[in-house]
């Protein structure tokens, strides 16, 4: 088993973090042709698959062509990034313990879409991104690592997003080193890291 594969659906700014981070990546798997995380990936010379969801009668058949697809490069953990399609339960069994995902709110305030548009229409002051285990219940998994910002006067989603986004880039990189080096321990629901200076909340004030 080695290196990660990285399931996208789109743009990959948070799978170009994980690799410029230093990140062993051993494949990168596509639901859409288009994504453009994918050019990314073949042009740093990853290895790259499309399983076109639309090409499958059923989301089970769609969860068995993925999993076969992703087991073919053995990897310690799968991290979706921006990866979306609603998981089956057995696809999400398959990989439980090593399958990460990130996603842009301070869990478990704001799960599914537009979830900056949701923070500014309920008026919190502060915002943020969330790296987690994932569980059967959509962006309710075990919690690594959060990253906070704040909610400034005059932000519509897009500023909001770009912000909360820069930290996505920070503590996603940051949540997969310290699966891969062995430091994540998870009991009951809560998930800790062992060893000196790491902290599992990154704050900023801007
Ligand atoms: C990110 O905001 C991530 O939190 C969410 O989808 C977005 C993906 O962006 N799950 P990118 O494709 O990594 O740029």
């Amino acid at each position: 088993m080695s290196g990660v594969v990285v399931l996208i659906s789109g743009r990959g700014s948070n799978l170009r973090a994980i690799v410029d981070g230093g990140v062993p990546v051993a494949a990168v798997i596509s639901n859409r042709a288009d994504a453009l995380g994918l050019a990314f990936a073949r042009g740093r010379e990853i290895k790259t698959a499309v399983v076109e969801h639309r090409d499958y009668a059923s989301r089970e058949a769609f969860d068995a062509a993925l999993a076969k697809a992703i087991d073919r490069h053995a990897p310690r953990l799968v991290a979706l990034a921006g990866f979306m399609r609603i998981l089956t339960a057995s696809f999400v069994e398959r990989y439980r313990g090593r399958m990460m995902n990130i996603h842009p709110s301070l869990l478990p305030a704001f799960p599914g879409l537009h979830t900056h548009a949701a923070a500014l229409a309920a008026g919190v002051k502060i915002h943020g991104a969330t790296v987690h285990f994932v569980t059967q219940e959509l962006d309710h998994g075990p919690i690594i690592i959060q990253a906070a910002v704040p909610v400034l006067p005059g932000d519509d989603a897009d500023r909001l997003a770009a912000r909360v986004l820069e930290q996505e880039h920070v503590i996603y990189p940051m949540a997969i080193r310290w699966f891969l080096d062995g430091r994540l321990s998870l009991s009951g629901g809560r998930v800790d890291v062992a060893g000196d200076g790491a902290r599992q909340f990154q704050l900023v004030d801007r």
